[in-house]
């Protein structure tokens, strides 16, 4: 269901398609482009929503949300950067929006020492967004590279799935034995409900194609509204785990965020 929104600028803002817009969630009036509710209470803004201008103009996708400070009379707020989907250009005054979220948001997270130093070219990250895709409306897909450091990953777990309301969060590499190996703990540490149905699926899936798919801890989850998944660090494995759970993501999510209809139909 649409839901008015007004984005209030200075001077008129002349977009091409690809361009990010930072768009401060706040009523004070100092900071532009701010966006408003018209007095009332502003709906949160999650990545992967559509602003589309009611009085014509570009629609413009959430791609990123993060909070700000406050500072003497600016009272602290959330920033929202919104991309430009189209050419165009929106006028000075206030612009009234409707907001939209028409497909999925998805976060890809590879964690590899040598990737995140560029010594590596991460294969499977990309695997995760081809993957994934293929099998849901992905609306926004984004990407993280970091090293096998579990603050790091809980850090950005948190970041990704509470601040900036992604739906699925699916991690690569780390699920084994190795010293440097601490992806299932730190993903445990974050999340809420356990998916054990999701971690059987998944090794099934994978004991179907090698024995030592054993070797694997990953885990499954909730945290907030998004689904967090593991997955093994190639770019096969990926491919095969990702296949197992996919076609229950959609009927998860809608779960996850209180769909009352009765499951016997499906
Ligand atoms: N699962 C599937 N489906 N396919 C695979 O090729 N590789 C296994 C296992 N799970 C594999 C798999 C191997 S060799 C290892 S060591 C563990 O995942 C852990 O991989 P990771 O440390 O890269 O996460």
């Amino acid at each position: 269901m649409p839901h008015p929104l007004h984005l209030v600028a200075d001077t008129a803002i002349p977009l091409a398609a690809g361009d990010r817009l930072h768009l401060v969630e706040t009523a004070a009036p100092e900071l532009f482009p701010h966006l408003t509710a018209g007095g009332g209470r502003l709906p949160r803004l999650t990545v992967g929503t559509r602003l589309s201008p009611a009085g014509g103009g570009p629609d413009l996708l959430v791609v990123g949300v993060c909070s700000r400070p406050g500072e003497g009379d600016v009272p602290a707020g959330r920033v929202v950067a919104a991309k430009a989907l189209a050419d165009g250009g929106l006028p000075a005054g206030a612009n009234s929006f409707h907001i939209e979220k028409t497909g999925l948001a998805l976060a890809w997270i590879t964690l590899s020492d040598k990737g995140s130093q560029g010594l590596r070219v991460d294969a499977a990250g990309p695997a995760i967004a081809e993957t994934c895709a293929a099998a849901l409306p992905i609306a926004l897909a984004q990407g993280h590279i970091i090293p096998d450091e579990p603050r790091e990953l809980t850090a950005l777990l948190v970041d990704l799935a509470i601040t900036q309301g992604f739906d699925l969060v699916v991690t690569t590499g780390g699920t084994g034995l190795s010293p440097r190996d601490t992806t299932p703990e730190a993903t445990l540490a974050v999340l809420e409900k356990r998916l054990p149905g999701f971690e059987a699926a998944m090794l099934a899936a994978s004991l179907a194609k090698t024995k030592h798919a054993m070797l694997s801890r990953a885990v499954a989850g909730t945290l907030g509204q998004a689904i967090v998944v593991n997955v093994p660090g190639s770019p096969k494995a990926v491919r095969e785990t990702l296949a197992a759970i996919l076609p229950a993501i959609p009927h998860g999510l809608d779960k996850l965020r209180g769909d009352p209809a009765d499951c016997g139909q499906g």
